[in-house]
């Protein structure tokens, strides 16, 4: 039997065989350790690679998320960027994170994570602690209203020593999940089926159904962080290009995750 240091040591190996069998991916970079897996993904876009192209790295030492914050990277987790050429409008960009969020909550699910909730518009949370952060980067070229790529990256916490204590109460890992023993490239192999099969149904995003299920803002009381100021809100919808609908005062307003962040108060009596 295989101790887990060789099953580490075939990693890379391993996730190619296992990516071999899928339809949807045609290039596999995997890295022992890079700054940004979507600076590389980019990078190559840009010099033409084809969608279904993709880095994974076991470490990024400048991991980036969602307006301009940091993403911690430790070695273990899964850090993983694929390159896309959607043919959709740039304002529909957002459902492409939409997609992954649902990709990986399957994902996580079929390995038996548990139930995977989504938290508006590009966490995965179990147990109420994000373990999954997603953030797509898009690049225009010519005066083109598509996209000429997106880069959609996706970050999975999986080793429970390497979470900050600052972050533990809101920061989980797979490992944090009883009786889950899920190998990286399994997960990243069944994340990558399952988004195939998703992604063939982009514009008429039928998966936003299901994301909505696994919304864990719906119907709640949340605080959205604004650059013009904060305040409170009732989230009401997502609507079908996957923006935040918001009740204010008795008046609705549709986010965009560009711009915003939003904040699940407690429920009263929590
Ligand atoms: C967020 O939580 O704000 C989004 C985090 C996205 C992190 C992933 S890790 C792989 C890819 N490479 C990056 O630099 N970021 C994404």
């Amino acid at each position: 039997m295989k101790t887990e240091c060789e099953k580490l040591s075939n990693y890379p190996e391993n996730l190619r065989v296992r990516l071999q069998k899928n339809r949807f991916v045609c290039e596999v970079e995997v890295l022992a350790e890079t700054d940004s897996t979507n600076r590389i993904a980019k990078e190559l876009a840009v010099s033409g690679a084809p969608e279904g192209t993709l880095v994974v790295a076991q470490k990024q030492s400048n991991g980036r998320g969602r307006l301009g914050r940091s993403f911690f990277s430790p070695e273990g987790g899964i850090y993983m960027s694929m390159v896309l050429r959607p043919v959709i409008a740039a304002e529909k960009a957002l459902l492409i994170t939409t997609c992954g969020a649902v990709a990986v909550a399957r994902a996580i699910e079929k390995l038996g994570g548990g139930e995977a909730g989504i938290k508006w518009v590009n966490d995965i949370f179990i147990n109420g602690k994000k373990v999954c952060g997603i953030l797509a980067e898009a690049g225009f070229s010519g005066t083109s209203e598509c996209p000429d790529y997106v880069v959609l990256g996706i970050g999975i916490n999986v080793k429970k020593q390497s979470v900050p204590e600052e972050l533990k109460d809101i920061v989980g890992c797979l490992e944090d999940i009883p009786q889950c023993r899920i190998l990286n490239e399994e997960l990243i192999a069944a994340v990558w089926e399952e988004f195939a099969e998703l992604y063939q149904n982009l514009s008429t995003a039928v998966y936003m159904e299901e994301y909505k299920r696994r919304s864990i803002l719906l119907g709640r009381e949340v605080t959205v962080l604004a650059a013009g100021g904060n305040y409170r809100a009732v989230v009401t919808d997502i609507d079908k290009d996957g923006h935040l609908v918001i009740e204010r005062d008795g008046k609705e307003s549709f986010l965009s995750s560009g711009e915003v962040s939003v904040r699940l108060r407690e429920k009263r009596g929590e």
